[in-house]
């Protein structure tokens, strides 16, 4: 049979309108700041891709573009600033930063009551933890999302995760441990990757390199979530896995693009919204 397509871009459509349609009933305006800094080509995409995606929703973004070469301290003030404003409801501060700004401390400062990436300590612990007040990180959740909205059963389950990284792996491996799958945490020195990829009922890969997991090692009717993305010289856009075999032995699986990527912007928009009425005592 052929595979399903856990196609994020269209299930991003759907939560979206739900968000807008929330959105409207409100009595003000969720906002979201984001401070970009210096002129990373990349980051200036995401950037105006994300308030694009704001202003579609009816999210307020305000963009504080900030020059390559200021004082970390600057940021910092900025980042209270925002912090003390009651109008703002998030605060991303688009990474990478230049390297003589220090990402942690700069993030760190972020109250976590607005911090819709959910990169703070106190977010990933409350993420850990279950608790449903968490500011998760987006692409797990997003993770999530494409799993539970597509009815992909994980209590019970064996989910094997490769790759370790604080925005993915360790939360993507809370998360499906919340919910009930039995978890295995793979990273550079797992020893014998392919005897746990074997085994994987739900694997999840954010190794962020091509060729770590081999799709061949697969089991056949796993369900599979590529969070990697990768240009290719030709100019084509590609996950860690190779999707050609991956096709042939899952059951389901995120295409690339068009899987992962999309949720992980539209979980930010969740993410806002969610900051927006905890921080006014809506439930
Ligand atoms: N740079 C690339 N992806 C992200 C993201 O999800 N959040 C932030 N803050 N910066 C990024």
């Amino acid at each position: 049979m052929a595979p399903k397509i856990l196609d994020g871009k269209a299930l991003s459509k759907t939560i979206r309108i739900e968000l807008k349609k929330e959105i409207d009933t409100l009595t003000f305006v969720p906002t979201l700041a984001v401070i970009l800094v210096g002129d990373d080509p990349a980051s200036a995409v995401y950037v105006s891709g994300k308030e694009r995606d704001c202003h579609k929703v009816g999210i307020n973004s305000i963009l504080h573009r900030l020059p390559a070469g200021i004082h970390e301290d600057t940021v910092r003030q900025l980042v209270s600033s925002l912090n003390d404003d009651p109008q703002v409801d998030g605060i991303l501060i688009q990474l990478p930063l230049p390297s003589h700004l220090d990402e942690d401390t700069l993030v760190g400062s972020i109250l976590p009551q607005k911090d819709v990436d959910g990169f703070l300590a106190v977010n990933q612990g409350l993420t850990l933890m279950g608790n449903p007040h968490a500011l998760q990180p987006c692409t797990p959740m997003g993770v999530m999302e494409l799993l539970t909205r597509n009815q992909i059963p994980i209590a019970g389950r064996e989910a094997v995760v490769v790759g370790r990284s604080m925005t993915v792996g360790k939360p993507v491996a809370a998360l499906l441990t919340n919910a009930n799958a039995t978890v295995t945490l793979c990273h550079s020195r797992t020893r014998n990757l392919q005897s746990h990829v074997e085994r994987a009922e739900i694997l999840v890969v954010a190794a962020g390199k091509r060729g770590v997991v081999d799709s061949s090692w697969i089991q056949p009717g796993a369900v599979v979530i590529d969070v990697g993305i990768h240009r290719l010289e030709s100019g084509e856009l590609t996950g860690d896995l190779d999707h050609t075999t991956l096709a042939d032995r899952a059951s389901a699986f995120t295409p690339v693009p068009g899987g992962v990527g999309p949720m992980t912007r539209t979980m930010l928009l969740k993410n806002t919204l969610k900051a927006a009425k905890s921080r006014r005592n809506i439930l």
